[in-house]
Parts: structure tokens; sequence; C-alpha cells
């Protein structure tokens, strides 16, 4: 069976910078809460009329396509994670091939938040595997600033959440050794209340009424506490089901790109497997939590820092609202 690789990566970032002290102007909260709970120093957040994700994802795109040496219109099919489209319908993937100016090839949203990206990842890998497409481009991308809760009440998650984009090209591997070797997905739907935003719901007698808005349900709820404990059990063992899976131990990782939830979290994880701090990328502290978008951008920036070479073992990540969580292991 073929094996699908990576060809090229790439990453887009709204220009506005948003610190800990100018969230604090606006919520009861303040710079050492936040860095010493999350590791946050900063964000980026979009600006409305310039950044969208159809937008933000359309640059990383082409960047990927760059440096995949390959021209959009070789491409095949797009797989994009997103839980903030920006059309309720259709989906993202749509609006990017237009972008793209690639219609008629097939495009599908994953809406599997911050796992998102490594299941459009390994969706991207079964496609690439059988046969049926040679050249994917999977995509991560999120505004997640223009649906947070800005008030003292939605403190804990808004000064997480931020907005960005990233995408890489997965094409045929030439080399039977190198690209993708597994992916694992699970998900646990017990904990769906934990981290959702229930509206606009469709089980409703009118989705869009003025009660359900000022009722506040139309904001990201997360039990951080919950999420938290959960994340740390989970990441740990899809980290050690990839590696049983390959035959191969936490000491062959070169690196290991998790979802960049929380820096503690993070940290967690790099302290149980023992690595040393080249071993493990976080861009957490600059860019903020962009769900779906944090692995292919933390990717991106750690391949433009010279921290992926040919041939290294990458493990990549991930735990979010569902609960899902998800890992892939590939060979760069
Ligand atoms: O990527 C998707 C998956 N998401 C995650 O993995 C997130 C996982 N969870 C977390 O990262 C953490 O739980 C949070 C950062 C969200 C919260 O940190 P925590 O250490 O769990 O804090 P907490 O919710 O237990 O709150 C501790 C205190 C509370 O005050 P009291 O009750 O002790 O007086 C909160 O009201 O901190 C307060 N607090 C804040 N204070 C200042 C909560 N948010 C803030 C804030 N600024 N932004």
């Amino acid at each position: 069976m073929k094996r699908s690789k990576i060809l090229g990566v790439g990453h887009s970032l709204p220009d506005r910078i948003v610190t800990n002290e100018e969230l604090s102007e606006v919520m009861d909260t303040n710079n050492e809460w936040i860095v010493e709970r999350t590791g946050i120093e900063q964000r980026r957040w979009f600006t409305p009329g310039v950044d969208t994700v159809t937008s933000l994802s359309k640059k990383a795109s082409l960047q990927a396509l760059e440096r995949a040496g390959i021209e959009a219109s070789e491409l095949d099919f797009i797989v994009f994670a997103t839980i903030t489209p920006d059309y309720y319908v259709p989906g993202n993937g749509v609006l990017l091939q237009r972008e793209l100016g690639i219609p008629g090839i097939g495009a599908l949203d994953i809406r599997n938040a911050c796992s998102g990206f490594i299941y459009a990842l390994s969706v991207a890998d079964q496609f690439i595997k059988t046969g049926m497409y040679q050249r994917i481009l999977v995509v991560g991308a999120e505004i997640q600033s223009s649906g947070l809760d800005k008030s003292d009440e939605g403190r804990s998650s808004a000064v997480i959440f931020a907005d960005g984009a990233g995408a890489v090209v997965l094409g045929t591997s030439s080399d039977e050794n190198s690209g993708i070797l597994s992916t694992h997905l699970h998900a646990d739907g017990t904990y769906a209340e934990e981290l959702y935003c229930k509206d606009p719901g469709s089980s409703r007698e009118d989705r869009f009424s003025q009660e359900l808005f000022d009722s506040g349900s139309f904001f990201l709820k997360m039990n951080g506490n919950v999420v938290f404990k959960h994340a740390v059990v989970r990441f740990i063992e899809v980290i050690n089901e990839a590696l049983k899976a390959n035959n191969l131990s936490k000491e062959n990782i070169d690196l290991l790109v998790p979802h960049q939830a929380n820096l503690r979290i993070s940290q967690y994880i790099q302290q149980k497997l023992e690595f040393p701090d080249e071993k493990v990328f976080n861009n957490i502290m600059t860019l903020g939590n962009t769900t779906g978008a944090t692995i292919p951008i933390a990717l991106s920036e750690a391949w433009e820092q010279g921290r992926i070479k040919p041939g290294d073992l990458i493990c990549l990540a991930a735990f979010g609202s569902g609960f899902t969580w998800a890992s892939a292991l590939l060979k760069w």
C-alpha cells in the first residue's frame, strides 16, 4: 500500500497582537494569572473586514503549496478542519477551493475542534493510501475571537483562544520508509458538554431567538478543570498507542508537536515522557490556543526554525472538545 507524506507546510496569522494587559482592560483578569495558569503572553486576533477563515487559510495553503513545489491545480481534494467556518453553511472547504481557483475537486469539512487537524490528516492519509487521490490539501483554521465571551464570566476561555491558520500538502511518498506511519483517533461523547457551544442548536423551537442570545448559550463553554484532567491522561495514552503500533519507543521521537491547549498541559506531557525541551515544540506563549489550527501552525513554525529535518520522527497529538483525542506518527 502507498504511504502518504507531507510535501509542504505553511501558516498564516492575523496581524493584530492582543496582549494579556489588553485583555485585563476589558475583563477581570491579569497578566500574572494568565501566564501562570496557561503560559500565554499574547495571542493573535483577527481584524474584522480584513481577515476571514478563508483568507487566512488561503495564505497558509499557498505557502504550503509553494514549499511543496506544486500548483493548486495539481490538488485532488481538500480536507478542512474548523469549528469556526465563515458561513454556518456551506463549510469552509468549498470557500477555500473557490479562492484557490480549483473548482470541481471535492472539499470536506471536519468539525472535531482541537483534534480536528489530526482527524483531517488521517482522512487524507486513507485516501492517498488507497490510491483514490494523490495530492490533498489539509487545513486547520479558526477565528475564535469573535465568538468568545469577553465578560468576566467568560474569562477562563477568553484568555486562551485565538485565531490563525495552517495547512499541509499531503502527497504520495516515494520512499516506503518515510511519511505518515499511523494515525489514531478516539472520542468519548460522555463529556460532550464539558467543552461545547450549545447554540445555534437545531433542536430549538427558534434557534436564533433573542432569548437564546441573551442566555449566553452562543458562547463556547468550558469546564477547564475537567478538560485539563482528561487531557493529560489521553495525550500520554494516545502517544504511547502510536509508538506501540509502530514498535517504537519514546526515545525514537525527534519532535513532539502537541496541540497547543495550555502550556501547562504540554509541560506535564513533557515531564511524563522525560523529554528535554528541544524535543517538544510549543508556541502557545505568543499565539494562544487556535483550536484546529495549532498543529499545522506549529509544524510550519518548527519547520521554519529548522527543528524538523528529513528523516526525523515527528509525533502529533491532540485532545479537545467531544471529548476527542488523536495522534499521528510520521517520518519527515
Ligand atoms: O484546547 C481545547 C482544550 N482546552 C483545554 O485543554 C483547556 C484545559 N484547561 C485549562 O487550561 C485550565 O483549566 C484553565 C486555564 C482554563 C483554567 O485554569 P485553572 O487553573 O483550571 O483555573 P480554575 O478554572 O480552577 O480557576 C481558578 C480561579 C477561580 O477563582 P476562585 O474560584 O479560585 O476564586 C477562577 O474564577 O481562577 C479564576 N479565573 C481567573 N482569574 C483571572 C478563571 N479565569 C481567570 C482569568 N483571570 N482569566
